[in-house]
């Protein structure tokens, strides 16, 4: 397994645990999502995904020279952070797997999946605030600055991403536009709260150009996988994205060399094997990959010019070869 994601792992779910160690009406709602408890209160089957952002902060910290104890409560509230974009996205796409589990809409209903969503959003911003013990007041306050412009981002390009669904929307610029903040902006974060976790906020702007461009070709390889991918390795429904006619990166370039696409997009129900064929004769699959790979090698030369030590260097090269190839 790749060190980035192994490294500090376990204080990252200690710190979640934490976090999330709550009583009151919230409290499943708060916990499932995560793996930490069943709908009917039993345990779960603990912290499920990646943890990829959250390792970000912490790799990021690290590599500048700073201490990771610093960046874990920032780590953790970026991580509250994602899952209550997930929690919501699945809500807006109509997904009822995540992470092999029920999505929280599907077992709790959409009303309290709101719910859910919105008390991880706040939990998050809670969480950043405690980070008071590990950093000074001035770098908590740059902290809150990046985490919540960050998630307002995120959220614009929730709301692109709404507003492409369709069959004729638009190119490969309208998709990276959308992508560059969908999924760019929590991972540009990553980066920059690690920065400021080891006191070189003056760091913020490469940071964030770094962490959107790896965040670009990680949703390219996201979109691959939605249509390609294997659910019983991602966890997730597959061909889903065609399904809701989402203007995934195959979808957009696919649209650019065969317009009439859009009409076999815009039928209900959409004839996904048709589509399938489209996209296989029109080569679309290999041209994703290759430019998620192109991003990986945008993300490399970008992050050439940090002042990173020589052991992070190595490990993020293993990290960019890990994203280049995953199922998961
Ligand atoms: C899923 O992100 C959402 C996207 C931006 C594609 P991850 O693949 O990092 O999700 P988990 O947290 O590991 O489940
Ligand atoms: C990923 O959205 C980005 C956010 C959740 C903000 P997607 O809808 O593309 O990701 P999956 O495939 O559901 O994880
Ligand atoms: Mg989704
Ligand atoms: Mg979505």
């Amino acid at each position: 397994m790749v060190e980035i994601l192994t490294r500090y792992r376990d204080e990252i779910v200690a710190a979640l645990e934490r976090a999330l160690a709550q009583d009151g009406p919230l409290a499943r709602l708060l916990r499932y999502p995560l793996g930490l408890e069943e709908p009917d209160g039993t345990p779960g089957p603990g912290i499920g995904g990646k943890l990829l952002r959250p390792s970000l902060v912490c790799f990021s910290c690290e590599a500048l020279g700073g201490d990771v104890s610093a960046a874990l409560p920032l780590a953790c509230a970026l991580e509250l952070v994602h899952n209550f974009s997930l929690v919501h996205d699945d809500i807006q796409d109509g997904d009822e797997l995540r992470r092999g589990r029920p999505t929280v809409w599907k077992a709790f209903g959409a009303a309290q999946a709101i719910n859910s969503g919105d008390g991880l959003l706040v939990l998050a911003l809670k969480t950043a605030i405690e980070a008071q013990g590990a950093l000074s007041p001035r770098a908590v306050l740059t902290a809150l600055e990046v985490l919540s412009s960050a998630t307002f981002r995120m959220i614009e390009g929730q709301a692109l991403d709404l507003g492409l669904e369709g069959g004729d929307s638009g190119g490969v610029r309208e998709y990276l536009a959308m992508a560059r903040r969908k999924t760019g902006a929590l991972f540009g974060a990553a980066f920059e709260l690690g920065a400021i976790a080891a006191d070189r906020p003056e760091l913020g702007p490469e940071n964030r150009e770094l962490g959107e461009t790896l965040g670009l070709a990680f949703q390219i390889t996201d979109d691959i996988l939605g249509i390609w991918g294997r659910p019983e390795r991602t966890g997730k429904p597959a061909r889903r994205d065609l399904v809701r006619r989402k203007h995934s990166w195959p979808v957009a370039y696919a649209l650019e060399q065969d317009p009439a696409l859009g009409e076999l997009l815009s039928r209900s129900p959409v004839p996904v094997e048709k589509v399938l064929e489209r996209l296989s004769a029109l080569g679309v699959r290999r041209a994703a990959e290759e430019a998620a790979r192109r991003y990986v090698q945008e993300a490399r030369d970008k992050a050439e010019v940090l002042p990173w030590t020589q052991e992070a260097k190595g490990m993020f090269e293993e990290l960019l070869s890990f994203l280049a190839k995953r199922e998961v």
